[in-house]
């Protein structure tokens, strides 16, 4: 028995959806511990493009079970939107998707909260997706938000709701908010809600921890990334949840123990979608390029995403954070056009090395990044499937980052599809992959 979680290390949309598709045919559930519909995760599938936010990836293979966790935030609506279309599409949601009774419940507010505190003057604008995550998570840690399995006993919400929505209703007027909101029509559309997603709740603690028990093989799906940790982030501009290891276990209720392997995934280059430090940012056409190559536009909100280089730093920062057994390295083939690579090998604060992420993102923005130019290979790489195959400067490229970053590269994407995937020999990809599920 052996359990594996995929977890971004940069700003996200490291391609985190393409592995945990290829690595779900391995085990027998997909689990989500944290963040919300602010994620957005790509499988494609011949011609067929899933996008998926609240769903973890493997409700696309059949025989699997899909389970989102305590540590998840979930808008009703959005959920119910996301089950409708994957049903439009073919696939089966019915038992084989369970939703944590713990899990944490989105309401009107939340967003109208976040859109206030994002427009205030002279506050730092943190650029989210704008779905009230932040504030839901403020509720829970508040000890005043609410619970799916609260939202499923219609007297026990309906009171709770009300009180609670009154008071939030007199912080949004104190803040100046104008916008109105019917709290009356939104308790009906939440019960409405509550009986349609009713047959998905369960306790997932205890469902994970039997089916380990019986030998299951669990596979964790990682939304967001290190660098947008609520903890190890680059504070405030990150997300409101733990998206590395740790919120693996606070999450699920599956303990430390049980997790035995952790990949991680990097993009070769650097994106970032909302505010915040970027130290390998590149400004200007450079940058532009390196986006129209990547489609680095957002898949939750189409902005336009932050494009840079390779960050070494940063990636051994994430790597001690969440202590990899193996790194897959996505989106290889974007890097084709280019004669000339930087790879940030380096950080100088104030003219001296740095070799360890500041803990406030204003020095953050000082940081120097050094750069040693590797060459390109500079002709296609879409589609290779074996490492052999690749120009010797790609496997010189992926040899230099796997030598700076002393973890093994275990895995290497060349193009948005299953298929568009080498899997190394030896490595933890590869043991995945000879292993069964159930
Ligand atoms: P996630 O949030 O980490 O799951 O990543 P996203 O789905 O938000 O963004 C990754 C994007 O890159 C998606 O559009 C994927 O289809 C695409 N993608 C993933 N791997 C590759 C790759 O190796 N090459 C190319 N060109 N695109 C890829
Ligand atoms: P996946 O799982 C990229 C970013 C937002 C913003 C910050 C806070 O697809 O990798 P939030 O709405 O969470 O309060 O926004 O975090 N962000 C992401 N960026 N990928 C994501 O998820 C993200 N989820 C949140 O752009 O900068
Ligand atoms: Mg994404």
């Amino acid at each position: 028995m052996s359990n594996l979680a995929v977890l971004g290390l940069q700003w996200g949309d490291e391609g985190k959806g393409k592995l945990i598709d290829l690595a779900a045919e391995h085990y027998d559930i997909v689990v989500r511990c944290q963040g919300g519909n602010n994620a957005g995760h790509t499988v494609q599938i011949g011609d067929k493009v899933y996008k998926l936010s609240l769903v973890p990836s493997g409700i696309l293979w059949p025989g699997k079970t899909a389970v989102v966790g305590n540590g998840v935030v979930i808008n009703p609506a959005a959920m119910l939107d996301e089950i409708d279309s994957l049903r439009r599409t073919g696939v089966r949601v019915e038992s084989n998707l369970l939703i944590s009774n713990r899990a944490h419940v989105v309401f009107p507010y939340h967003p109208l909260l976040e859109r206030s505190s994002e427009a205030t003057p002279g506050k730092r604008r943190i650029g989210t997706t704008s779905r009230g995550i932040g504030p839901c998570y403020e509720d829970k840690v508040a000890r005043r938000g609410i619970r799916v399995a609260e939202l499923l006993s219609r007297d026990h919400f309906t009171k709770r709701f009300r009180v609670i929505a009154e008071e939030r209703g007199a912080v949004a007027r104190a803040l100046g908010i104008s916008e109105p909101w019917d709290s009356e029509g939104a308790l009906e559309e939440y019960l409405e809600c509550a009986e349609r997603l009713r047959p998905f709740v369960t306790d997932t603690a205890k469902y994970l921890n039997d089916s380990i028990k019986q030998g299951k093989r669990l596979l964790f799906e990682g939304a967001q990334a290190t660098m947008l940790d609520i903890d190890f982030g680059t504070y405030p501009y990150l997300t409101s949840s733990n998206a590395s290891a740790g919120g693996l276990c606070t999450g699920s209720g599956v303990s430390p123990r049980l997790l035995h392997d952790i990949v991680g995934v990097a993009k070769a280059y650097a994106t970032r979608v909302g505010e915040g430090p970027f130290a390998t940012e590149l400004h200007g056409p450079a940058g532009d390029a390196l986006r129209d190559a990547g489609g680095e536009f957002g898949t939750v909100t189409g902005r336009p995403r932050r494009c840079g280089w390779f960050d070494i730093p940063l990636l051994r920062y994430a790597h001690a954070i969440n202590h990899l057994s193996s790194l897959f390295i996505t989106k290889l083939d974007v890097l084709d056009y280019l004669t000339t690579i930087p790879v940030c090998t380096g950080y100088r604060l104030r003219g001296a090395p740095l070799d360890w992420m500041p803990a406030i993102a204003e020095e953050y923005e000082e940081v120097e990044a050094v750069y040693e130019d590797l060459p390109g290979w500079n002709c296609p790489t879409r589609g290779v499937t074996s490492f052999d195959s690749l120009p010797q400067a790609a496997k010189d490229y992926i040899a230099f980052l796997e030598d700076r970053l002393e973890v093994e590269i275990g895995g290497v994407s060349t193009g948005p599809e299953r298929e568009q995937t080498i899997v190394r020999d030896g490595s933890v990809l590869e043991r995945v992959a000879s292993t069964r599920s159930c």
